[in-house]
């Protein structure tokens, strides 16, 4: 593809010079980006910020979330994650909007001898690529968080991975985009002629599969939201991320009292709400954190990955149409991969040539691979995709 030089300011009624499909974050940061930059953005989306950020914990975790096998999406994460300070600070500095940014960091424990084991077996292989990871004794964990369950046989802290609020960010992101001159079209993109931009972004996550015929298929995830009672801030300050009797689940404290407890990981594409796997999610949160038995439950709800064969993201331009740009499949790593996503693909419509921090990320990687079929086996909390 070629770069695109702003148009100028002045033409009529004329082709946007970028048409984004998709008003997740990814799509509202990569206008954002672009629109700040002199482009004219048109976005497409019936129903902004409704995909999978609306169930999302927010979690900003590549030290947590590097997995043996992944190393080039282990050193994506890490860059992204990077560019969170400054990016958090500007979109608050530019909309004024409060996004839940905290630093507190990461506790990883281990409720019992098999689940430590376990756990110790990843944050080793996460020390070994030189992450922050740091074992605490039983006493240095609750000195940390004097919460978490007597139970809980160690833990290990990741200090540099942080979160944020997905349905604080998605509007402040949008606020975002349309001050910088981006407009939303809130109707939906059937097919590519559908939409008029010189360049085509598509970040409409498991859409994406319908649009460009890319392999990347719905992972469904159930996430809980509990709240303390009274109104009170949790009784925990980092993010926790737990083994509990096998189960692995996340624990996202938010300072307005909210937790958010997740996450099956289905081959599934529905989004309907299991007793069985509500249950397994509030047991292995109650084991972790016995206060979470006295909070109110008040959401449970599912939401659609997008996920790819290899589990990372697809970024840049379809093998046979270099006009469009995919930005897709972040899979599990929406969130903490924002930043670096919308700077490299603006970067990539306005120059024209991939930064090569994309080159693990190309479109073409997949060769023939179909798209996967929904369905699959039961729901879990385990597996190596767990985060
Ligand atoms: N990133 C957390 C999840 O996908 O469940």
């Amino acid at each position: 593809m070629t770069g695109r030089s702003p148009s100028p300011p002045s033409s009529d009624r004329v082709r946007p010079d970028v048409a984004v499909v998709g008003a997740g974050p990814i799509g509202l940061a990569i206008a954002w980006r672009c629109a700040a930059r002199g482009l004219r953005v048109v976005v497409h989306d019936p129903a902004p910020g409704s995909g999978a950020s609306a169930v999302a914990a927010g979690m900003l975790s590549p030290v947590a979330e590097a997995y043996f096998g992944e190393r080039q999406l282990t050193g994506l994460l890490l860059a992204s994650a990077a560019r969170w300070p400054a990016f958090a600070a500007e979109l608050t500095e530019t909309t004024g909007a409060e996004i839940g940014y905290r630093t507190e960091g990461t506790l990883m424990v281990g409720l019992t001898g098999d689940d430590l084991a376990e756990a110790r077996r990843l944050w080793a292989y996460q020390q070994g690529l030189g992450l922050p990871v740091t074992p605490l004794r039983p006493s240095e964990l609750r000195d940390r968080e004097p919460a978490l369950a007597p139970r809980v046989r160690g833990g290990a802290l990741a200090p540099t991975d942080h979160q944020v609020d997905p349905r604080l960010l998605v509007p402040a992101l949008r606020t975002a985009a349309q001050r910088a001159g981006a407009v939303l079209v809130p109707q939906p993109v059937r097919s590519l002629s559908d939409v008029d931009g010189q360049v085509t972004v598509v970040a409409a996550g498991c859409g994406a599969a319908a649009l460009t015929g890319l392999p990347v298929r719905p992972v469904k995830g159930q996430v809980l939201r509990l709240r303390a009672p009274d109104g009170v801030a949790p009784g925990f300050r980092h993010v926790i991320r737990g083994y509990a009797d096998g189960e692995h689940v996340y624990l996202v404290p938010r300072a307005d009292g909210e937790v958010v407890l997740g996450a099956t990981v289905e081959e599934r594409s529905d989004t309907t709400v299991t007793a069985g796997a509500v249950q397994r999610l509030l047991r292995a949160g109650v084991d972790l954190l016995p206060e979470l038995a006295e909070y109110d439950l008040v959401e449970a709800v599912a939401g659609l990955r997008p996920g790819t064969p290899d589990n990372a993201p697809i970024l840049g331009p379809l093998p046979d149409r270099p006009d469009v740009l995919a930005a897709t499949g972040h899979h599990r790593h929406g969130i903490v991969l924002t930043p670096i996503t919308a700077d490299l693909i603006a970067d990539l419509v306005l120059g024209g040539v991939p930064d090569p921090l994309l080159a693990p990320f190309r479109a073409d990687r997949f060769g023939g691979a179909a798209v996967a079929a929904p369905g699959g086996p039961e729901p879990t909390l385990k597996g190596d995709l767990w985060s």
